[in-house]
Parts: structure tokens; sequence; C-alpha cells
């Protein structure tokens, strides 16, 4: 750290702790504690209502003339603004301006796997809305029309729900930080470990649902890409996410932390990026003109009014504990200097006229980001009245996009089938279960984090009951628990019945907001459970729940264990996916979007090193770098049925093809933004069910080359898809085109290079089908990463 800051921290210490912690009671030591002491101002949620544009003082103003730029309209509003009017209003909780008929706004709404943060009432219309499955559980559907339509029925639902007051217009959602270490708690929040194909493919489907297409005339919702950047950790060891400054490598930055927020911007258009808690080689994410201004908006071409929200009291941690800023007032100037419009948190709200009278911000700079919020407000019809086009949003479309279903079909299709010796599905013999494990009744449980009230919580136990199996249920143990006190019970009912489902895993009370694992093993004593039970001589089926995988290599190799299911948090309708997952009733197609690492990984080395490629203790990290053997390899999925793939399809014969670098980045590119993300080749494949179940199939394609330098990456992501019920004996058709900027790699400064040589296109771990292409020519550059250069220098 700079010198500087050490003095800071020095001057800091001292102080301890009568002034240090002034948004909070008590001095709290935020490079320990990961829960930001979030004021009663920043949690409120609101009443919420539309401006007067009828007949009070806006009416006369631009902001109601729907004629006039969102722009405009934002800035007339805002320069009616009294200095202490727009301080008020640049942070997460807005409150009214009555003398000019504007109502309060709360810009903290969540939507990550439904509504949460809403207003719900206690019973009828507005009681509850959708809850899908967590993100790491539906991504693993491999299904992208899948996302877009979650994105869709929340921003719908969302919309209904602000129609009545009760939730915001811009919702704090997707998280698309990629699952880099398998301990951090919050992975469950994403799609999954890679972040250049699978996060940012979710990334473009989820948020061009929730915003209603790609740069559309009305705005949905506004979707907020977080959290930028370079934030995975909770708490590991002690190191708080409020604290933590990480070290990473430009090579890294561009190929790994940031290419998901590239395309979110460039492409998905998203209306707003949350800045994270963490630094960056020294500067904390919210305070980066690096981040904020170079990669964001000059780079990246961040929509016109697009705004920057920081992670709820990010603001303040630039003070406490990041040490950049050397009091509140000036952490507030230098984050809104860099380019963070709106503090989640009151940071702004309590300190900016500190800021103002100290000469360290203008009214100008303060305006911009209140400019860009509400710039925004207006292209969602905030201003327009009746007359927007989702004001007709009611409680009637929130029924009928729940009576859709999408939940269930999304558990259903990201469920993982990890081992099956044959004995799933359970035989028609098969007349009574022992349900038995900490998951066997979950409900809650199954909604993982961030969610709000469900219509309904289907619980595994809910589902047989529902059935015509008998079940015996005894939970066993808990899931961290080591009393064996329940064993007696769970065996008993195991030995009574025909078959046995173990539904455990982890769940949030170890995996969670502010709260990583320490290690990736079965927490508690069920293990030791499964074991027993596998004693008996009776099918017995492991569900293992929760968004980060745990080491079940005991089960893999375990004879007595005849199948293994993963299943994530699966929502509202999660018992009866697995349930019907489990009988048949419906083919599981899902693969892993993490790496299923053998426990040791865990302790090999510090989950703060931020190293992709292998180095020292290190082994490497996701798919693409990890030297050793996972347990189950990222992509890992079975079926009920076989499928046999065979290359084909337009293209030919299509191996060995070459192509020259110059003539392909000198192509015609009309309805691409670069030319590079124009396909040049399609990999085709035809797929035929060659097994006795009808079926889904889905696939992962890697690339894999020894073009340009060393080191070289085991494989990478470059496209995914479904296919849908292929009954037995029939064929489909799977295309995945590949552009050069599937293929481009990245160098030591971040420049994304196309190198000439071999590249290999393979189906799956499997490689069921390969195909071959050689680029000739020159090295050449697609996109050079700019320079690092901080512009606000720390304290
Ligand atoms: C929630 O909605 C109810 C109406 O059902 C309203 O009375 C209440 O003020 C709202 N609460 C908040 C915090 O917005
Ligand atoms: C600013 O917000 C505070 C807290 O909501 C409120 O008490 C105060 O009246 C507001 N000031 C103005 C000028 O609106
Ligand atoms: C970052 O690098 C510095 C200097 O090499 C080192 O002191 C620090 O421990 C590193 N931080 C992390 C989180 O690894
Ligand atoms: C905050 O720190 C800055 C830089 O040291 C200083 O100029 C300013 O006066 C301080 N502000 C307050 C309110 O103490
Ligand atoms: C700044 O605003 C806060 C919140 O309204 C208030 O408590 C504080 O006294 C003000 N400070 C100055 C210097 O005006
Ligand atoms: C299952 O969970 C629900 C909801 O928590 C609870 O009401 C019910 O009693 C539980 N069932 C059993 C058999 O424990
Ligand atoms: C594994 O980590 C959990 C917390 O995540 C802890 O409770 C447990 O004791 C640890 N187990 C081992 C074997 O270290
Ligand atoms: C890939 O296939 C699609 C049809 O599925 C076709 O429109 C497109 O031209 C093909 N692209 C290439 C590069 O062959
Ligand atoms: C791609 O990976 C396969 C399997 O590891 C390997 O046999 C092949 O040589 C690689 N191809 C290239 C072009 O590097
Ligand atoms: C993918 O999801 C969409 C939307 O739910 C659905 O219509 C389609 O059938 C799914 N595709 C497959 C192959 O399951
Ligand atoms: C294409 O080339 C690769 C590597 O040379 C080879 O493994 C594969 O079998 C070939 N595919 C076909 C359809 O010939
Ligand atoms: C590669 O670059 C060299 C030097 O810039 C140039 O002479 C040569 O023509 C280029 N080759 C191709 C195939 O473009």
């Amino acid at each position: 750290m700079p010198a500087s800051t050490a003095a800071v921290l020095a001057a800091l210490a001292v102080l301890v702790p009568s002034t240090l912690a002034q948004a909070s009671t008590s001095y709290v030591d935020y490079s320990t504690e990961p829960q930001p002491n979030l004021d009663a101002q920043t949690l409120a949620t609101i009443d919420l209502g539309f401006p007067d544009c009828t007949q009070g003082p806006l009416s006369k103003s631009l902001v109601c003339d729907s004629s006039a730029s969102p722009h405009d309209r934002a800035a007339a509003l805002v320069s009616m603004f009294t200095f202490e009017e727009l301080v008020n209003s640049t942070g997460n909780t807005i409150p009214a301006i009555p003398r000019l008929g504007l109502p309060p706004y709360q810009v903290w709404s969540e939507a990550l796997h439904g509504l949460d943060r809403a207003n719900f009432s206690d019973s009828g219309d507005y009681s509850w809305a959708t809850s899908f499955p967590s993100p790491i559980l539906s991504m693993a559907a491999l299904n992208r029309t899948l996302i877009n339509q979650i994105g869709g029925i929340i921003s719908t639902q969302g919309r209904a729900f602000n129609n009545v007051g009760r939730y915001g217009l811009d919702v704090y959602a997707p998280n698309i930080n990629a699952f880099r270490h398998p301990v951090w708690g919050r992975g469950q929040e994403t799609p999954g470990e890679d972040a250049y194909c699978l996060c940012a493919t979710y990334a473009y489907d989820y948020i061009t649902g929730i915003q209603g297409g790609v740069d559309p005339e009305h705005l949905k919702l506004v979707a907020t890409a977080k959290h930028y950047a370079g934030y995975d950790i909770e708490n590991w060891d002690g190191h708080s996410r409020l604290g933590n400054d990480l070290n990473i490598t430009q090579q890294d930055l561009a190929e790994y932390f940031t290419p998901q927020f590239l395309t979110a911007v460039r492409d998905a258009r998203v209306h707003s990026i949350m800045s994270s808690y963490n630094s960056v080689n020294g500067v904390p994410s919210s305070a980066s003109s690096f981040f904020l201004q170079t990669l964001l908006r000059d780079s990246w071409s961040f929509v016109d009014d697009g705004y920057v929200s920081s992670d709820c009291d990010a603001v303040y941690n630039v003070f406490n504990p990041h040490g950049y800023a050397a009091n509140i007032s000036s952490a507030a100037a230098d984050t809104m200097r860099a380019g963070t419009d709106i503090d989640c948190g009151t940071s702004y709200q309590n300190h900016l006229n500190e800021s103002f009278f100290h000469g360290e911000i203008s009214r100008s700079e303060i305006e911009r980001g209140v400019i860009r919020l509400y710039s925004n407000l207006a292209s969602l019809g905030y201003f327009d009245g009746k007359d927007s086009p989702y004001r007709n949003l009611a409680w009637s479309d929130v029924l009928a996009t729940d009576a859709w279903n999408i939940s269930y079909e999304a558990a259903v299709e990201g469920i993982v089938l990890l081992k099956n010796d044959g004995s799933l599905p359970l035989s028609k013999n098969i007349r009574s279960v022992a349900l038995i494990g900490p998951w066997a009744n979950a409900t809650e449980q199954m909604q993982g984090n961030y969610y709000g009230a469900a219509p309904y919580l289907t619980s595994p136990l809910d589902a047989i009951k529902a059935s015509s199996l008998d079940v015996t249920y005894a939970v066993g143990t808990g899931i961290s628990s080591q009393t064996t006190d329940g064993f007696a019970a769970a065996l008993s009912a195991a030995k009574n019945s025909d078959a046995i489902i173990f539904a455990g895993g982890i769940d949030n009370t170890i995996e969670a907001e502010g709260m990583d694992r320490q290690n990736i093993t079965w927490p508690g004593n069920q293990l030791q459970l499964i074991t027993e039970l596998s004693g008996l001589g009776k099918p017995l089926i492991v569900l293992q729940m929760g968004g980060g995988q745990v080491d079940s290599s005991s089960l893999k190799t375990n004879k007595n264990v005849n199948a293994l299911i993963w299943g994530g948090y699966p929502g509202q309708s999660g018992g009866q996916a697995l349930f019907d997952i489990i009988t048949g009733k419906r083919a599981p197609a899902g693969r892993l979007t993490t790496t299923q690492y053998p426990a040791k990984y865990a302790l090999q080395f510090p989950a703060t090193d931020m190293g992709m490629r292998p180095s020292g203790s290190n082994p490497g990290q996701t798919y693409m770098w990890y030297s050793g053997t996972p347990v189950y390899e990222f992509g890992h999925g079975l079926f009920y049925t076989t499928f046999k793939t065979s290359l084909g399809g337009s293209r030919g014969t299509g191996n060995e093809t070459s192509f020259d670098i110059v003539d392909l980045l000198s192509r015609s590119h009309d309805g691409y933004k670069i030319v590079e993300q124009l396909p040049f080749l399609n990999f085709t494949v035809s797929v035929t069910n060659t097994g006795r179940v009808l079926s889904d199939y889905s696939a992962m394609l890697f690339a894999n080359t020894t073009a340009g330098p060393q080191p070289y990456p085991n494989k990478w992501l470059v496209g995914f898809d479904r296919l849908g019920a292929l009954k037995p004996h029939t064929s489909q058709i799977m295309t995945i085109p590949i552009t050069l900027d599937n293929v481009a790699r990245t160098d030591a400064e971040g420049n994304r290079i196309i190198y000439p040589g071999m590249y290999e296109l393979a189906l799956n771990n499997e490689r069921s089908a390969v195909l071959s292409f050689t680029l000739t020519g020159n090295a050449t550059t697609l996109s050079k990463w700019p320079l690092d250069e901080q512009q606000i220098p720390p304290a």
C-alpha cells in the first residue's frame, strides 16, 4: 500500500473507537467483519408512487414532456433541486420532494431469481411472486431461451408490483462475477465458473430479459450488473469482502474478471453497474477511475446516462477499512468523481455537503450522477403517467406468468445427474421409499438467498407424499450436526422401505453472503449416515444440494451409493422437480457449470490468490487451468439414455479447414458490432438418441490450441446448447457458431490477440465430436486493453 495510506491507517488506529466508524454505532474492523452496518435509511423499503405530471409544478417542466430526450428531461428536473435536495437524491433511498410533486424513490430492489425487497402484502393480491431456482441451477440447463424468459417474467412481475408502489424500476441483478473459487458463499448467485462464455451469455440473456430487449424504446426495468470488479470472496480466512485488496494481473482482469461485464455493457446494453466493495491492486473498485471511466465508458461504451451504483456502504468502505480516503466526505468525493453515481448507503447524502464546502466536489459533478439516474427513470416511463407501455401490468400478469410453471421447468432442466448405475429412474417395483436428510423437507432452504415470498414451496417430502409411493420421513441428521441421535430412526425407516433417498449437502447456513466455507467437504456427519445407509443393500439415491460443490468422491466410489444428483437451490417447485427426475417422469440433461474439486483443493492455496494460471501452490483455477484431477468435471452430466453425435451439416466435411486471419477480419459484418463477433465456422453435429428414453440433450463446446505463447489453457468454453425431447431413434441437429472472438487469447497486458495455428473444437468432456481448423497469417491484436491509470489519488 502507498506510504500515505499506511499513515492514514495509523492515524485511524489512534482515533479508534471514537470517530472511526461514523456510519456505525460503535467501532467495527471492516477488514475482518464482512457485514456492513447499514442504517435504517439505507435499508428502508418505501411506498413508491409516480411523479405528479398532471398538475403539480413538474407538469409545466420539460421533465413531463415525453417528446423530450430522457437526458434533457432529467436535467430539467435536477436543475430545480436545491443543493440539499440534490444531495438527498444521491443515495439509494431518495426522499420525496413534496414541493415539486416528486415522490420518494428506492434504487435498491433485488431480482436475483425472483422479486426480493418488494413490499409483499400479507395475503391476496401481491402477496407473492414466482421464486425461480438460484442462477447456478438454472444455468446448468444450458438453455439460453430459459434464462431470457426468467428475466422477462421477473420483469413483468416487477412492473406489476411497481404499478402499485411495491417495487422499484431498477434491480440490483444479475450477479455475474464468475464462481472462481469453490468456497465462495455467493457462488450460488452466479451462472458458474466460466467468465467468458457462461457468465457473459447469462448476463446477455438475463439483462435483455429484464430490460425488455437490447436498447428497447421503452425500458421495462433497469438491470444492474454486479459486482464490478474482482469480487468473489466474502470472508475467507478472516479477509472481509469490505476490505479485501486483491492482486489481479491485467491478463486475468481482461480474461476472467471483466469479459462478462464487457458483454453486459457493450452487447446487452445494461443501464446500470454496481461497483464492488473490494480493492483491486490497491484501489477500491468504487473509487477506481480505471474501472468506472477508462474501461466502462471510454472502452466499452456504457449506454449514455448509464449509472453506477455502489454496493451497499461501499462508499463508506473507501474510508473504513480501505483507508483510501482520510474521512467519509473525502471518500464520497473520490468515489463520485471516479464515476460512482449513486451511493447505496448514506455517505453521499450525509457528507457530500462537507465535500462541497471543502471544495472536493462541485455541484455539477453531483448533478451528473443524479441526472443519469433520473434519465433512466424517464426512459422507464416514470414521468409518463398512464401512457407508459408497462403501466397496465397488474396482479393478473403475475398469476399468468407464474402459471407457465417456468420455475419448475428451470429446476427440472438444470438438475444434474452425476452418477447412476441404472437404479434411476426408480424401478416401477419400488413401492415405498425412506426419505432422509436435512434437505428432505426443505422449503425456504430451496430458495437459497435473495428471495421473496413464493406462492408455494413444494418440498421433496411434499412431492413424494402426493405420489403413489409410500414414504417414511426421517431427518437423520442436520447439515452440520455431529450427533448421531437421529441415525436409528433413519436406518429403521430405510430398512422398512424398498429404496432410500438421502437429501443433504449444504445450504445457506454454511455458504452465504458474508460467509465463505473453510473447506469443501460434506459438513457434519452426513457422510457417516450415508455410509451406514449404504450398508443396507437397498437402492440408495443421494441428492447433493446447495450452490457450491462438495467433494463427493467417497460417494462416487461407493458402489452401494447407486445414484448421485446435484440439485442446487431449486426454487418453489424444487421438490417436485427432483422427484420427477428420480421417477423418470422427466429425464435429466443439466451439466455442472462448476468443477467439483477434491477436498484438498480448498486447503492447497489461499482463496485470495487470484492468479488463474498454475503457480506455486496454486494448481490453476477453473477447468481452464486446473492441473489436478477433479472429482466431477465442469460440464459433467449424465442422461437416462445414450446419444451418438456425428459431425456434419452445412459445412460438409469441415475438418482441417484453413482460414486466413486477414480475410476473416476484413469481412463485412452488418448486424454485428465488431467483425470478431461474426461467425466464420459452424460446429454442426447430428445428435441421435440411441437409447430407450425420451430425453433432452445438452452440450458444451470447448476449444483448445497450442497457438500463441505458453502456458496454454486446458481448453475453454466457446458455446453450449440444449436440444428438446429427442425420442429414441430420432436425431436433431445442433449448430454452435464459432467467431474469432471465441478463439482469441489474452496476452500479459490484457490485449485480445488472435494467433495463427491449429485449433480443435471438441464436444463435451468426452470429446464425442472433434473438428479442427487452422488460422493462417500473422498474430493480430483484436482489441487493446487500456493502461491501468488511476486518476483519483489515495489519501
Ligand atoms: C406496503 O404496502 C402497504 C399496503 O399493503 C402499505 O400500507 C405500506 O405502507 C407499504 N410499506 C412500505 C414499507 O412501503
Ligand atoms: C433530506 O432528507 C432528509 C432525510 O430523509 C430529510 O429529513 C430532509 O428534510 C431532506 N432535505 C430536504 C431539503 O428535502
Ligand atoms: C498482494 O501483493 C502484495 C505485494 O506482493 C502482498 O504483500 C499482498 O499480500 C498480496 N495480497 C494478496 C491478497 O495476496
Ligand atoms: C477530510 O480529509 C481531507 C483530506 O485530508 C481534508 O482536506 C478535509 O478537510 C477532511 N474533511 C473533514 C470533514 O474533516
Ligand atoms: C451535512 O448534511 C448532514 C445531513 O443532512 C448534516 O447532518 C450535516 O450537519 C451537514 N454538514 C454541513 C457541514 O452542513
Ligand atoms: C416440513 O416443513 C414444513 C415447513 O417448514 C413444516 O410445516 C412441516 O411440519 C415439516 N414436516 C415434517 C414432517 O417435519
Ligand atoms: C469445514 O468447514 C466448516 C465451515 O465451513 C466447519 O464447520 C468444519 O468444521 C470444517 N470441517 C473440517 C473437517 O475442517
Ligand atoms: C451457420 O449456420 C446457419 C444456419 O443454421 C447459417 O445461417 C450460417 O450462415 C452458417 N454460418 C457459417 C459461418 O457457415
Ligand atoms: C487439444 O486437446 C487434445 C486433448 O487433450 C489434444 O490431444 C490435442 O492435441 C489438442 N489440440 C491442439 C490443437 O492443441
Ligand atoms: C428452453 O427454454 C424454453 C423457455 O422455457 C423452452 O421453451 C424450451 O423448450 C427449452 N428448450 C429445451 C431444449 O428444453
Ligand atoms: C478432425 O480432426 C481431429 C484432429 O485431427 C480428429 O481428432 C477428428 O477425428 C477429425 N474429425 C473428423 C470428422 O474427421
Ligand atoms: C506478416 O507480417 C510481416 C511483417 O509485418 C509481413 O511482411 C507479412 O507479409 C505478414 N504476413 C502475412 C501472411 O500477412
